[in-house]
C-alpha cells in the first residue's frame, strides 16, 4: 500500500507523517510531498525511524512523482486560520490549493482513497467532488472529510465536564444545526 501526504511539511502533516511511519503495516509506502523545499529533509528525518516502511519526500510545484501509484492521498495542504482570518479567508486561500491537487489526483491515481483535513473541511470535501465529477473519476465511497480533531477535542472537553476519564468517553459524530 502507498499512502501519500500532501502538504507533508507543515504542522498536522509532519505530525501526520510520523504517526503513519510508525502504524502503517510493513511494507507500505509513504510519499511525503509539499511545496516547502524543506520536505525531502523532512523524509529523511523520519526514515530513520526503526519500522518497515518506506518513506521519500518531494518538494517544488509538482505532486506527481508522490502521487504516482497511490492508494491513499491525505490532503492537509493550505493555510490554517491565524487571528483576524475568518472562515472565508480561509476558504478563498485552501479553495484553489485543494482544487489544483485534486486535478493532479483525478489524473495520477484516479482510484485512490482520498482524506481531506484542509479546513473548512465541509467545502473544500464538496470542491474536491466536484473536480472529480468533472473528470469522470468521482466514487462517493473514495473521498472523506476528516474530523478527528473535532471528535478527539469532544471526548477530552465532554471528559473534563462530566468528571470522567476522557479514555471512557466516545464522541463518534459531531453534528451542527443551523437555524
Ligand atoms: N480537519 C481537521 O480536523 C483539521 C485539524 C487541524 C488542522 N486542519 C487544517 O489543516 C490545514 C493545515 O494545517 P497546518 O497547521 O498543518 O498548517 P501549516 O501552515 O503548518 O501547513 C500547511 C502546509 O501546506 C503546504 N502547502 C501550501 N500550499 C500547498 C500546495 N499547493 N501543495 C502542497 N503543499 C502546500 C505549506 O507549505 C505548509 O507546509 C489547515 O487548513 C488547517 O485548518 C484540519
Amino acid at each position: 500500500m502507498k499512502v501519500a501526504v500532501i502538504g507533508a511539511a507543515g504542522g498536522i502533516g509532519q505530525a501526520l507523517a510520523l504517526l503513519l511511519k510508525n502504524n502503517l503495516p510493513a511494507g507500505s509506502d509513504l510519499a511525503l510531498y509539499d511545496i516547502a523545499p524543506v520536505t525531502p529533509g523532512v523524509a529523511v528525518d523520519l526514515s530513520h525511524i526503526p519500522t518497515p516502511v518506506s518513506i521519500k519526500g518531494f518538494g517544488g510545484e509538482d505532486p506527481t512523482p508522490a502521487l504516482e501509484g497511490a492508494d491513499v492521498v491525505l490532503i492537509s495542504a493550505g493555510v490554517a486560520r491565524k487571528p483576524g482570518m475568518d472562515r472565508s479567508d480561509l476558504f478563498n486561500v485552501n479553495a484553489g490549493i485543494v482544487r489544483s491537487l485534486t486535478e493532479k489526483i483525478a489524473d495520477v491515481c484516479p482510484t485512490a482513497l482520498i482524506g481531506i483535513i484542509t479546513n473548512p473541511v465541509n467545502t473544500t470535501v464538496a470542491i474536491a467532488a466536484e473536480v472529480l465529477k468533472a473528470k469522470g473519476v468521482y466514487d462517493k465511497n473514495r473521498l472523506f472529510g476528516v474530523t478527528t480533531l473535532d471528535v478527539i477535542r469532544s471526548e477530552t472537553f465532554v471528559g473534563e465536564l462530566k468528571g470522567k476519564s476522557p479514555l471512557d468517553v466516545k464522541v463518534p459524530v459531531i453534528g451542527v444545526t443551523q437555524a
